[in-house]
């Protein structure tokens, strides 16, 4: 039995994993405002910090004494919301933007690294990173600026996972360009708030977006038959 949490379970990617899990026999958790038919759904708004002590004590309750085969949080919840340039956007979509993409991924990571300590299974944190992390996007820096932090949160996180004998596996993988919500809400926005609008329209145009589910395969195939290092920051177009 598998135990795995997909914060972002609702849609895209996050969806994706959630029906793509390799196993006979799991539990699957989506942590999302909305959630999806057919997946159990623990309701949180991850840009309000006060979500993040309940989604704590959901890791703690169900991992305690855990005795299955492993344990996975996926963390695919993210946003763009609101694009623009900063110092022009709402600053509170701003900050929420900000709270979901940059201290979401931490803190909740943390959270499920406490709750590992519960359970004597291999425990797997995914962050789905992106090439923002590295790229400048005008009218994106609250994600870039979030995405560079989770990435190199991983990476350090990795390192003292490994000094502790890789007790907790901890990875980020980005995923390329897929074709979901997110891709469709950067090519609605106006060049003056994303002035590259017009080479991700050229993207899906040409064809060049890919399919989720094809994704999600890939991202499982890594992950349990990868050979990452512990603390790894990929990105799935690279391999
Ligand atoms: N699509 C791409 O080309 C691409 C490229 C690189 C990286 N990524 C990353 O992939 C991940 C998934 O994105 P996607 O492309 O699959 O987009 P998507 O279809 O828009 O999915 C975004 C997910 O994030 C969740 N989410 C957003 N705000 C949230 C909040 N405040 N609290 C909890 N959950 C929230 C949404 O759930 P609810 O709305 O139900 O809350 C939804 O399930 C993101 O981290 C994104 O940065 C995507």
């Amino acid at each position: 039995m598998h135990l795995v949490f997909v914060t972002g379970g609702s849609s895209g990617i996050g969806l994706a994993l959630a029906r793509a899990v390799p196993f006979a026999n799991a539990r699957v958790i989506d942590i999302s405002r909305r959630g999806a038919p057919g997946v159990e759904h623990f309701r949180a708004d991850l840009s309000e910090p006060d979500s993040w002590p309940r989604v704590a004590e959901l890791f703690e309750r169900e991992m305690k004494g855990f005795g299955g085969d492993g344990v996975f949080l996926l963390h695919s919840a993210g946003t763009l919301d609101p694009m623009g340039f900063a110092g022009e956007v709402d600053p509170t979509a701003y900050t929420r933007q900000v709270l979901l993409n940059g201290a979401a991924p931490q803190v909740i990571g943390d959270a499920f690294l406490r709750a590992a300590m519960g359970t004597t299974v291999p425990c797997t944190f995914l962050n789905i990173g992106s090439g923002a992390a590295h790229s400048v996007y005008e009218g994106w820096s609250g994600y870039c600026g979030g995405k560079a932090g989770a990435d190199h949160w991983v990476r350090t996180v990795g390192a003292e996972q490994r000094r502790r004998g890789d007790r907790c596996r901890v990875l980020s993988i980005a995923p390329g360009v897929v074709a979901t919500s997110m891709q469709e809400a950067i090519r609605a926005t106006p060049e003056r708030s994303f002035p590259d609008v017009a080479r991700f329209q050229a993207l899906h145009d040409d064809g060049e977006l890919r399919n989720a589910d094809e994704v999600a395969g890939e991202l499982w195939k890594l992950l349990t038959d990868g050979d990452l290092e512990n603390g790894a920051v990929v990105d799935l177009r690279d391999r």
